[in-house]
């Protein structure tokens, strides 16, 4: 596992980056996307460099990692909508060609069809991940199995305090969602994980340092053989 340290604007620039190289090398990558608000920097990089026909994205096919349980994709707390509004609608993207998680319909069956879905895509060329502050990545949280595919899952209270800050109150934050598992993300060919501030210090330094186990999700990724982490200096601030 490769880590870089820098500001947010480099390492936002650094990551969309190693998506364009992907894209530029095969114009019909399959792309891994990630939600939260850690990758907004790097989805107005990628969009920027659309516009200016520095990367073009007509060929590419997109699976995003999670979307919360029982909302409509046209609800603004959607990660549907998220992606629409932050990436999808900046770039040149087909749009049937991005998948997203239903959360409408999210159901055990959805869950096994997506997997089956991105094998049959040819698998994830490049996929992004946020962290949260409890370790998780997508909505795999302490104790998932390692061995984990696309599942339906309770949310930790933890996860719930953390993305009540985009909720009028906590008790709209759903309590379920549908995620990518584990062995989902880990047969991805290049991971770049992100991590930003100082709430993702101890996740980080325990990612770092610890053995993988299962009581700590991202800890997986150090069996990847092609995984970067990318800590801006609060993420990494443990580590000094
Ligand atoms: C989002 C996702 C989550 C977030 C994580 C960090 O699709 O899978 O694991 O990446 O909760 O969220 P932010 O970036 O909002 O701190």
């Amino acid at each position: 596992m490769k880590i870089i340290t820098g500001t947010i604007e480099e390492l936002d620039a650094l990551v969309a980056q190693e998506f364009v190289k992907v894209v530029n090398k095969k114009p019909n990558a399959v792309l891994g996307l990630a939600t939260g608000t850690t990758p907004i920097g790097v989805y107005a990089n990628l969009s920027k460099m659309c516009k200016e026909h520095k990367v073009f994205f007509t060929g590419v096919k997109t699976y995003n990692l999670d979307e919360y349980k029982g909302i409509d994709p046209e609800n603004d707390q959607s990660y549907r909508y998220f992606m629409n509004k932050y990436l999808f609608s900046g770039i040149d993207v087909k749009i049937e060609n991005t998948h997203v998680l239903s959360g409408k319909i999210a159901s055990d069956a959805e869950a096994e069809k997506y997997d089956e879905e991105i094998a049959n895509a040819g698998g994830i060329d490049i996929q992004i991940l946020g962290i949260g502050s409890n370790g998780h990545i997508a909505f795999n949280e302490p104790g998932t199995k390692f061995d984990s595919k696309t599942h339906i899952v309770a949310l930790t209270e933890s996860t719930i305090k953390d993305n009540s800050r985009l909720f009028k109150s906590i008790d709209e934050v759903p309590t379920h969602a549908i995620t990518m598992g584990l062995a989902t993300i880990m047969k991805a060919k290049k991971i770049v994980l992100v991590a930003y501030g100082k709430n993702k210090a101890l996740a980080i330094k325990k990612l770092i340092e610890d053995e993988p186990s299962e009581s700590l999700p991202c800890s997986i990724l150090k069996k990847h053989p092609d995984c970067t982490i990318y800590v801006d200096e609060d993420a990494y601030s443990l580590m000094k």
